[in-house]
């Protein structure tokens, strides 16, 4: 079981602009060609700050399009927030708040074998990393900049870096980039 945080990222490091937007990343099209079938078979576990939540109630669940779509997750899903948020019927939804800690424990409980998704954002994930309980990152960079927005990862990481596991290209417009972090006392 590995915490993985799991994201598209521009090549400047962010993973939405200011306002939330995620065009940038949508005009690529279909996940489906992306690593992420693969991935999310393995995932038993799922956290995401509110505005993640948000984003996906406002543009997909409750789309006033032909867009809208049913909630896309199977699995179990913690939602970090100091708010009151509308659930999703039918979805295996928590809403928590506070320290990630205890809420780690119940995620490795519900994901058995299988391995837990940070799915965003960036500062959700530095609070796993905080308590050295984020293990991968497996950052799609995609092939354009957006000069500012909500970065990847607020956190300084020098030493130990973070430690190269593979680089994959997927077509024209995405490089996946899988590190494992490491920890001043688990260095490899
Ligand atoms: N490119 C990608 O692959 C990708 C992946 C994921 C997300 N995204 C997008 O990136 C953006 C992420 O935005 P973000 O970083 O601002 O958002 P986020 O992590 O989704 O949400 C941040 C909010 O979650 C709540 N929160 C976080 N930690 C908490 C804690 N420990 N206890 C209680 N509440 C906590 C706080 O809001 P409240 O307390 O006010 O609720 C906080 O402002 C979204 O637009 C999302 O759609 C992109």
């Amino acid at each position: 079981m590995n915490v993985r945080y799991y994201a598209a990222s521009s090549l400047d490091g962010y993973i939405a602009t200011e306002d939330h937007g995620l065009d940038w990343l949508l005009q690529f099209g279909d996940v489906e060609e992306t690593s992420y079938p693969d991935f999310i078979r393995d995932v038993g576990a799922i956290a995401m700050g509110s505005a993640t939540y948000e984003w996906i109630l406002r543009h997909q669940v409750h789309a006033d399009t032909e867009e809208s779509q049913s909630w896309p997750y199977q699995q179990p899903v913690w939602v970090f927030t100091s708010r009151s948020l509308p659930a999703v019927d039918g979805a295996d939804i928590h809403f928590v708040s506070g320290d990630i800690t205890p809420v780690y424990r119940q995620m490795v409980r519900m994901a058995g074998d299988s391995n837990i998704w940070i799915a965003g954002g960036g500062e959700l994930a530095g609070q796993f990393f905080d308590q050295q309980l984020l293990d991968e990152l497996i950052i799609q960079v995609t092939s354009v900049t957006l000069g500012g927005g909500i970065p990847l990862l607020p956190r300084t990481i020098t030493a130990p870096s973070l430690k190269l596991i593979s680089a994959t290209t997927f077509g024209q417009n995405f490089v996946e980039l899988h590190y494992e972090v490491q920890y001043p006392d688990n260095v490899a």
